[in-house]
């Protein structure tokens, strides 16, 4: 879809505000899911993946509530947000003084919100449309914001999250207790409960717990 009409279809399905967790970033956000993921589908006449960028998971809303009250975790580091959405963790790695921040979606939609989001909150990263699993990547922390709601995607992900943190980097994972997220070799960093869409989660908020990925499973 042209990046144009891109922005003007997130402009009319969007609004902007403050993500509840984290009211310092303001973010163009969707109230529902509905009708923006049909004007997708409408515009590209065809089946398009849900329009995750147009909400503040709770995945990105605890990382960047915990980037902002514990900067010094990215400061003059090289940032990955994997699975980006918005962009909301990426923005708070940027407000937390990080030396370079990218972030990756494989849904190019995910780009043109992310670059709207980093305008309002007058921040720059680096914006990459692409699958990057399995790949060397030289960044030193890598977030990871709610990402291990499908099987496939999980058991392609936390291997090569591992492999990540085998070589050195900090692999950080917030997830609000989706089903296929990983429960072992995980150190606690912190618990927040979330301020969720009701929309979305079917609850007004969700225990989110921020976790260090070991190199390593537990025995
Ligand atoms: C539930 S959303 C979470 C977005 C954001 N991290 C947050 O917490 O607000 C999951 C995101 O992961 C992206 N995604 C899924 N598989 C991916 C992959 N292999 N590489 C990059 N992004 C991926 C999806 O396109 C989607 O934007």
């Amino acid at each position: 879809m042209d990046s144009e009409i891109a922005e003007a279809l997130i402009r009319e399905f969007t609004r902007v505000q403050a993500a509840p967790f984290v009211p310092e970033v303001q973010l163009y956000l969707a109230d529902k899911l509905v009708p923006l993921w049909q004007a997708t589908e409408w515009q590209a006449a065809g089946p398009q993946a849900p329009p995750f960028w147009a909400f503040a998971w709770p995945g990105s809303q605890a990382l960047a509530r915990y980037l902002i009250e514990a900067p010094e975790t990215v400061a003059q580091r090289r940032v990955l947000d994997f699975g980006a959405g918005c962009g909301l963790a990426a923005i708070a790695a940027v407000m937390a003084d990080a030396s370079r921040v990218a972030a990756v979606d494989v849904d190019p939609l995910a780009v043109v919100a992310q670059r709207m989001n980093a305008r309002l909150n007058g921040v720059a990263f680096e914006h990459r449309c692409q699958d990057l699993v399995g790949d060397d990547i030289s960044e030193e922390v890598v977030l990871v914001g709610d990402v291990c709601y499908e099987r496939e995607t999980t058991e392609r992900v936390v291997p090569w999250l591992r492999d990540l943190a085998r070589g050195g980097a900090l692999v950080l994972i917030a997830d609000p207790g989706r089903t296929y997220a990983p429960v072992d070799g995980l150190e606690l960093l912190a618990t927040y409960d979330v301020p969720t869409l009701r929309e979305l989660e079917s609850v007004d908020q969700k225990r989110t717990r921020l976790w260090r990925l070991d190199a390593v499973k537990a025995t």
